[in-house]
């Protein structure tokens, strides 16, 4: 019996590593899914847009990749728009078509890389809006017996860059369709101070605003398609407040944002810069020279390189200001 040739994984991830895969399926419909299952290996990684992933040199088992395509708008009240989209829309483009169609809501969340069935797993969020704050149910397929189900925001579980999918029901389910209410009763974000500077002055469409948040990320976040990367590659730590009054203290300028319950979130980037790794390399992979948060692989890297680099931002932002950091992104 001959082995399956290996799959090349690179151009399936955004940070670009060299990595390969035993097997890749691709599920374009519900209805296949009798016949997929019946030729998967374990263990099982489901495949989105590849945004926020750290694959090992060689993936064993089945790679699905989620091509689930659809989007419609399935109805509206007095207050709202219901717009459903398929896991396998990529999210950008998806945002784009809901603001032309006249239905705003989700502009804050342009140029996100990714896809629909991914955005709520990590629930994804910029620029003080949220995936939850316009969520309003998920279909999900129980990868066990291929039965679905419906997610409602509690169920979901969601919190900053965290949701059930990625705690107790991690590799259970497989998100086929995302259903977004979308308020009729619109109000600009403008919260963040870089859209609110941009925008004085003038008014802020749906559209204007998108096109704000799209020219902000791409002055300071670098585009997977030139230089590889997974977005912020750390959460922001929360700290408690005494902690943060201690840090305050000994360090000016730090970045600081106090959290409804009492908790206050620290910015990852600041820490990482003045650790003294913006635009510091290890090897192939390095933290960005525009935004320190993000890790890039200038080419070649694997995921031993992504662990090294991780482990050494850790480690002397750990030193200096006694904050663990937290790696973002998935690893297979
Ligand atoms: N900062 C630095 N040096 C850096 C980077 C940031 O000093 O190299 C400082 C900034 O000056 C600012 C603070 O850190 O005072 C926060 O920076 P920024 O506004 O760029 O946002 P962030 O906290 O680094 C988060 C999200 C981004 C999201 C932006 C805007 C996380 C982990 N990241 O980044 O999300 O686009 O806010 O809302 O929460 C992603 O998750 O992939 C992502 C890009």
């Amino acid at each position: 019996m001959s082995l399956p040739a290996p799959v090349d994984l690179a151009p399936l991830h955004t940070l670009g590593l060299r990595a390969s895969a035993d097997r890749l399926l691709t599920l374009t419909s519900i209805e296949q899914w009798p016949g997929i299952h019946a030729q998967l290996t374990f263990p099982l990684h489901i495949l989105g847009g590849g945004s926020n992933l750290v694959p090992s040199e060689r993936v064993a088992g089945t790679v699905l990749k989620v091509e689930l395509k659809g989007r419609q708008l399935l109805g509206e009240d007095e207050y709202a728009w219901y717009v459903a989209a398929a896991a396998g829309e990529n999210w950008h483009d998806f945002v784009q078509w809901t603001l032309a169609q006249g239905w705003p809501g989700l502009e804050n969340l342009s140029l996100i890389p990714g896809t629909v069935g991914a955005a709520p797993i990590q629930n994804i969020g910029a620029y003080g809006v949220e995936l939850k704050d316009r969520f309003h149910a998920l279909s999900a397929m129980n990868l066990a017996d291929g039965h679905s189900c419906i997610f409602t925001p509690e169920q979901c579980s969601f919190a900053y860059r965290d949701s059930v999918f990625k705690q107790g029901e991690v590799d259970r389910w497989l998100i086929t369709e995302v259903l977004f209410r979308l308020p009729k009763a619109w109000q600009p974000m403008l919260d963040y101070g870089d859209l609110r500077q941009q925008l004085a002055g003038q008014t802020p469409t749906p559209q204007v605003v998108a096109e704000a948040v799209i020219r902000t990320r791409q002055s300071k976040l670098p585009d997977p398609a030139q230089l590889g990367n997974a977005g912020s590659f750390f959460h922001n730590p929360r700290v408690d407040a005494a902690q943060a009054d201690a840090l305050r203290a000994r360090f000016a300028g730090l970045p600081c944002y106090p959290q409804p319950d009492g908790t206050v979130k620290l910015a990852a980037g600041w820490l990482i810069e003045q650790a003294g790794w913006k635009g510091r390399s290890l090897g192939p992979v390095g933290m960005y020279e525009k935004q320190a948060l993000v890790l890039v692989n200038h080419g070649g890297a694997t995921a031993s390189d992504v662990a090294a680099l991780m482990a050494a931002v850790k480690a002397d932002v750990l030193a200096r200001f006694g904050v663990a950091l937290q790696a973002e992104p998935q690893w297979w």
